[in-house]
């Protein structure tokens, strides 16, 4: 056996002699960075050998530099391990959490909004339920029963209790002083709790992204977002795109069951971090909802995605549909918290696309209205006179990584925002931290600055510094320069 370390965080695995460095990261929860997933084609997966360095491989001298060699740094997916070593990982490599930008600080967020109403299906009912007596022999479950129809004034004879909690409810009766909240959903009696509880009920809702995963916590008295945050998906590992992940989860020995544990991690993980971050407990989330593209939606729930990858690209099922947690395996939520799945639209149109077509209401549109979804998967929706067209294509390589020398995906360092005029530069990086490279919409805002003021033409080529229009200042043309042969536009100098 040998010892493996990996640094900052001094993590210590034994592995056998000779076993891989990528299968010895994901055994210590590190997720190599993947465009190929671990086929030694991107060269994204590097690390820095401290101790116990490897001789390069083939691949290894064809995808870095020599000055990288030399320096000790490998590729995870290329290197097999004989001897105690210590390995540290770029931050770029560690997956953490990011803020996002909540929708009640988003400018105009109103302006493309649809009316929404809070019509939450969970309900929470405050009871005192008679004591029993000698003259009043009424099993539990019936003096419940009663208690709901005199509290809401109705006939609730339809709802239903799972064995489950009825074995519960004798005790928790007692031990609550007959005085508990019912929590109802979908008609059914999810969960009984002591005392009033009524006021405390939330709702999380994810969108599952190929690159990203998001979580909001939302109050549902209120409506309120409480919180939003997200965190890399950690399929990443197997590929950062939706090709990579089906040929993974068809190819790989256990490769769906692999993938589908590493989006339940992700999930779980944001859960914690907001709970952590709120206080709220755990047991106060009665329901999440799920949107995703049709790839990420059949992995969450383990269902094959053969028939996505080849003609006539098939989904499993398109409709939307309720579960409960306990149906998936380690989520840790509530065993009878509601999942609702948002219906997907087809093979590779998912139920993101169709939460941002509801949230703009533009189906009800009589303008001609376009929503571009610029994700690691792009998809575009027109909508002309209630009639919709949708297309999708990948396009967060384009934009963070393949072809982009400084591309990378949206973390700490990448240079989100770029402002550019004649005279003068300004960018900012993701956690203020120090620029590594430049995300999509960093690129995007450079492209756009770089066409408004000339520095790109309209067939897109980049001009050199004898080409400047008029009034270009010096500090911009200095950034233009000739490498390899390569026209460059400098965005940020070393120090
Ligand atoms: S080269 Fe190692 S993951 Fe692509």
């Amino acid at each position: 056996m040998i010892r493996v370390t990996f640094l900052p965080n001094n993590e210590n695995i034994e592995i056998a002699n000779g076993g891989s460095l990528w299968e010895t990261m994901l055994k210590a929860g590190i997720r190599p960075n993947s465009i190929c997933s671990g086929k030694g084609i991107c060269g994204r997966c590097k690390v820095l050998l401290k101790e116990g360095i490897t001789e390069p491989t083939v691949r290894e001298t064809e995808l870095l530099s020599p000055e990288e060699i030399k320096k000790g740094i490998r590729l995870a997916c290329q290197t097999r391990l004989y001897n105690n070593c210590t390995v540290e990982i770029f931050p770029e490599n560690r997956i953490g959490f990011q803020g996002i930008f909540p929708l009640n600080k988003v400018d105009n967020a109103k302006d493309f909004q649809s009316s929404f109403w809070l019509d939450t299906n969970i309900e929470k009912i405050f009871l005192t339920v008679d004591k029993p007596s000698l003259s009043d022999q009424r099993s539990d479950w019936g003096r419940v029963k009663e208690a709901l129809v005199r509290t809401k004034g109705k006939n609730l004879n339809y709802l239903q209790i799972s064995l489950p909690l009825l074995k519960k409810l004798p005790a928790l009766l007692r031990e609550a002083d007959f005085r508990v909240t019912v929590v109802i959903c979908n008609g059914e009696i999810t969960a009984l709790e002591k005392g009033d509880t009524a006021d405390r009920v939330f709702g999380m809702a994810f969108d599952l992204g190929t690159t990203t995963v998001a979580g909001y916590l939302i109050d549902l008295k209120t409506g309120e977002e409480v919180s939003a945050l997200a965190k890399a998906n950690s399929q990443i590992s197997y590929g950062d795109n939706i090709v990579s992940r089906i040929d993974f989860a068809q190819n790989k020995e256990n490769g769906l069951a692999i993938l589908q544990k590493e989006i339940i991690n992700t999930i779980n993980e944001l859960i914690d971090k907001t709970l952590q971050n709120t206080g709220i407990s755990r047991d106060d989330i009665y329901e999440i909802t799920i949107v995703a593209n049709t790839c990420i939606h059949h992995l969450f729930l383990g269902v094959i995605l053969i028939y996505l990858a080849s003609a006539p690209f098939l989904a499993a099922f398109r409709m939307g549909f309720n579960l409960k947690a306990k149906e998936i395996p380690a989520l840790y939520l509530s065993p009878e918290t509601n999942i609702y799945m948002l219906p997907t639209i087809s093979a590779f149109i998912g139920s993101d696309i169709l939460a941002g077509i509801l949230f703009t209401g533009m189906k009800n549109s009589e303008e001609v209205a376009l929503l571009i979804d610029l994700g690691t998967n792009g998809e575009i929706i027109l909508s002309k006179n209630g009639e919709l067209w949708a297309c999708s294509t990948a396009a967060g390589p384009a934009f963070e990584g393949i072809g982009i020398s400084c591309g990378m995906r949206a973390i700490e360092g990448a240079i989100d925002g770029v402002r550019l005029n004649k005279n003068i530069i300004n960018w900012h990086a993701i956690d203020n931290g120090n620029p590594k490279g430049i995300c999509g919409s960093g690129i995007i805002d450079l492209v756009s600055d770089m066409l408004r003021i000339g520095l790109i033409d309209k067939s897109g080529k980049l001009i050199t510094k004898k080409e400047c229009p008029f009034g270009i200042g010096e500090q911009i043309k200095n950034r233009l320069d000739i490498r390899s042969g390569e026209y460059i536009f400098l965005l940020v100098k070393e120090n």
